[in-house]
């Protein structure tokens, strides 16, 4: 699946400019920052093909990548703090919030969430927003090489409890980081077996 080219699909700002609901689409979604658009280029070898910064508010709309012939892996704009002007926030976490509820191709969303910092209230909100819609979702913890090892354990087995009680919630948390691709292939890995669905 990820062997061959991934590519630039399309690009949304408002809802009625999202593609043809023709591919399965798998979502990238957290915190601005967090690293969605670094895992997207991770997962698919390309590393410029989403655009990456360390300021937060890279990501200004919804970007489509094609892998594979009926796969579109989806980069969001992140939530939370960014430093571009209020206006284009809200536009954009309206956008989020319509995609994420009313997209019936959509497979799963991926939250991602900063390995260092746990499960935030914004993070909680969102999950929350994803459970009310039924919308099924797996939890991603990025930049897994600036956690201490020691921490690694006790981080997955906090964010594992929290989730035991959400109903659109998959049990299993993926460990990543882009930096050194560790947890890459499970991702990887994840993405084809919901293909195969
Ligand atoms: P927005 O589009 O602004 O919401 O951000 P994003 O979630 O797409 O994050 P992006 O991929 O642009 O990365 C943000 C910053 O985190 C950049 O400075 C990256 O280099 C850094 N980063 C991303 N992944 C990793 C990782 O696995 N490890 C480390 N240490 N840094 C990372
Ligand atoms: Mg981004």
């Amino acid at each position: 699946l990820f062997a061959g080219s991934a590519d630039f699909y399309a690009a949304a700002q408002t809802l009625d400019r999202l593609p043809p609901m023709e591919d399965v689409e798998i979502a990238f979604a957290g915190r601005s920052n967090v690293g969605k658009s670094s895992l997207i280029n991770a997962l698919t070898g390309r590393n410029t093909l989403a655009r990456t910064s360390h300021t937060p508010g890279r990501t200004q709309q919804l970007n489509f990548f094609k892998v594979g012939p009926r796969l579109s892996l989806v980069d969001m704009p992140g939530y939370g703090y960014a430093a571009v002007e209020k206006a284009k926030v809200e536009a954009w976490t309206r956008l989020i919030h319509d995609y994420l509820k009313g997209r019936a191709n959509l497979a799963r969303v991926f939250v991602l969430i900063d390995a260092r910092h746990g499960l935030k209230s914004l993070d909680t909100d969102v999950l929350d927003g994803l459970d009310k819609a039924a919308v099924s979702y797996q939890i991603v913890l990025t930049k897994a090489d600036a956690l201490k090892k020691s921490e690694v354990a006790s981080r997955l087995a906090g964010i594992e409890a929290a989730l035991a009680r959400r109903p659109a919630a998959f049990p299993q948390v993926i460990l990543t980081s882009s930096r050194d691709d560790s947890g890459v292939p499970e991702l990887r890995a994840a993405i084809a077996r919901l293909l195969s669905e």
